[in-house]
């Protein structure tokens, strides 16, 4: 059965082997999709799909991994920005390096992934690439200037490229998850992750497989095909 018209599609996600990354490369899979996936320390430990090992800070490290997804799977469809990092720390206390691994991870390691793909959709004259972008990026979080920072950029980039890459039949867009339930949020203090829970009207934190749903939806030519330069909230209505 034709479902979201992901099948056989091949699909890079980078990040793929954690968190929300390995439960948008689980989803994918089971809609029939080709996955490839980047991790930066170790695969994951069950998911079958084709890993290769890049930091997303690298350029050059990520142009080769398109050259190799494309060799061992096809023409790739799809690309899903998801790898990115905190170091959460009050303004006045932020250093030249916290700032700097999260710009470098989080923004130019998007530009990073989707640049060496982009003119091979453009020729292809389909595509979807989607980035995930954060709550904190829209409304702001405390400690966390650099993250929203780079998180805020990511709309603007969706935005920009979005209209650039329309003409081609390349669609750009990005995901924005409140908080979810990953090792990510699990690092924040317990006294704070009850202050952020009493603001969330759905009561609870999300689940990485609500945020692979948004990104299946997204990805797919048939259920939002005339969808670009957009960003999807998914956030419980803690942020509207
Ligand atoms: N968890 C949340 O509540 C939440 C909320 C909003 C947005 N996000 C975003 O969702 C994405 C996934 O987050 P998560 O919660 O699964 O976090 P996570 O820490 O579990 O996973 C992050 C992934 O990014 C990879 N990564 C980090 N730096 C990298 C680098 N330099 N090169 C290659 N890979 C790198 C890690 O290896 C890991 O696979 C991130 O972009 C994050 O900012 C998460």
């Amino acid at each position: 059965m034709k479902f979201l018209g992901l099948e056989d599609k091949v699909i890079l996600v980078t990040g793929g082997n954690r968190g929300i990354g390995a439960a948008i490369v689980h989803l994918l899979q089971s809609l029939g999709a080709k996955v490839a996936y980047t991790y930066r320390n170790e695969p994951h430990p069950e998911i079958e799909a084709f890993a290769v090992q890049a930091d997303v800070t690298d350029k050059t490290a990520m142009e080769m991994v398109i050259e190799q997804v494309e060799q061992k799977l096809g023409m790739i469809y799809g690309v899903v920005a998801n790898a990115g990092v905190t170091c959460d720390r009050l303004f006045h206390k932020i250093t030249s390096d916290d700032w700097d691994t999260v710009i470098d991870t989080n923004l130019k390691g998007v530009y990073h992934t989707f640049s060496p793909i982009i003119p091979k959709l453009y020729e292809q004259g389909e595509g979807s690439l989607v980035s995930i972008t954060s709550i904190s990026g829209e409304r702001g979080n405390l400690g966390q200037t650099n993250y929203s920072a780079s998180k805020s950029a990511l709309i603007g980039l969706t935005k920009s490229l979005a209209r650039e890459a329309a003409r081609y039949g390349v669609r750009v867009n990005a995901v924005s998850p409140g908080f979810i339930e990953t090792e990510m949020v699990q690092a924040i203090p317990d006294k704070v992750k009850e202050r952020i829970l009493a603001e969330i009207p759905l009561g609870r934190f999300g689940q990485p497989e609500e945020i692979a749903w948004a990104v299946a939806f997204l990805l797919s030519p048939i259920a939002s095909r005339y969808i670009t330069g957009e960003v999807l909230r998914v956030n419980g209505a803690h942020h509207t």
